[in-house]
């Protein structure tokens, strides 16, 4: 098997009645960038905690490595060690991840917890901050950051782990055009540097700077296709089916005229 994750055949209902993702499956290659997409609600958000094993679908099956990912499986402390150095989870809600009293402490809790030692851990996040251009937040608390400050250490707790592969959930959320821009360069750097890199996002502007392999999941929670950034983008009536673009009718002078929208799609005339 080739995939470093793969899903197989996987359906999540929330309380056994609220259905999030259909028959769902999926192989994500090592090393390759990966984009989950999909209007809200369609299950992006589901999809990802299940591959980071936070969650556990209600039927089929997750793999990482050819290793199965269930709740069974996940309480071996060994294998439970073995995947979560490996696989990193960037939450949408960067409050969500940071605890800590200061950002050098947020960094430093993963390796910490991997094991290493202090010097050795205080290495790693120094490392990283200098990567993410962060050392001269290294004694603020969390609520003396911007969001987009928050992101990058959200992301930088996470890299001090250096795992394998690397989950966001919505990466670009809010954050100001320039803090965009690092994200992506980061994002290449990373996958240069051999990660596999997922994201679930509805920016379609982001998939296409990244120009990763993409799937599109339906609001009825299913995958519809999925292909190259290039494939997908260029096809406006799964776009449109799937409610990640919309329709504009109007008039140029005399002529009726009708377009998509997005906020990414350019405006063709
Ligand atoms: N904690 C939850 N409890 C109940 N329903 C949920 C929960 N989280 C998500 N859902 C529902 O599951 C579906 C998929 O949600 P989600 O995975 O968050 O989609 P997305 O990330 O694409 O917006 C939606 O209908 C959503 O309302
Ligand atoms: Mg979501």
């Amino acid at each position: 098997m080739d995939g470093i994750i793969k899903i197989e055949d996987v359906s999540y209902n929330y309380y056994g009645k609220i259905p999030a993702l259909l028959n769902v499956s999926l192989s994500i290659k090592e090393g390759e960038k990966f984009a989950v997409i999909g209007a809200n609600g369609s299950g992006k958000s589901t999809l990802l905690q299940i591959m980071n094993g936070l969650i556990h679908p209600s039927s089929g099956s997750i793999f990482f490595r050819d290793n199965e990912v269930s709740e069974k499986t996940l309480k071996d402390k060994e294998f439970l060690r073995f995947f979560r150095e490996r696989v990193g989870y960037v939450f949408q809600d960067s409050d969500v991840q940071l605890f800590c009293p200061n950002v050098l402490d947020e960094l430093l809790y993963g390796p910490v917890q991997l094991g290493l030692n202090e010097s050795e851990a205080m290495d790693r996040a120094f490392e990283v901050m200098q990567m993410l251009n962060i050392e001269n937040l290294k004694d603020r608390p969390s609520y003396m950051l911007s969001g987009g400050e928050k992101k990058r250490v959200a992301i930088g707790s996470v890299l001090t782990m250096n795992p394998e592969a690397l989950l966001l959930d919505e990466p670009t959320n809010g954050l100001d055009p320039k803090t965009q821009c690092f994200l992506v360069e980061l994002l290449f750097a990373l996958s240069e540097a051999g990660k596999t890199i997922v994201i679930a996002t509805h920016d379609l502007s982001l998939v296409d700077e990244l120009q990763c392999r993409v799937a599109v999941l339906s609001e009825e929670h299913r995958i519809e296709k999925t292909g190259s950034a290039e494939d997908i983008l260029k096809d406006e009536d799964l776009l449109l089916k799937v409610n990640l673009v919309h329709e504009h009718i109007h008039c140029h002078g005399p002529l009726a005229h009708r377009h998509i929208h997005s906020h990414y799609l350019f405006h063709k005339h």
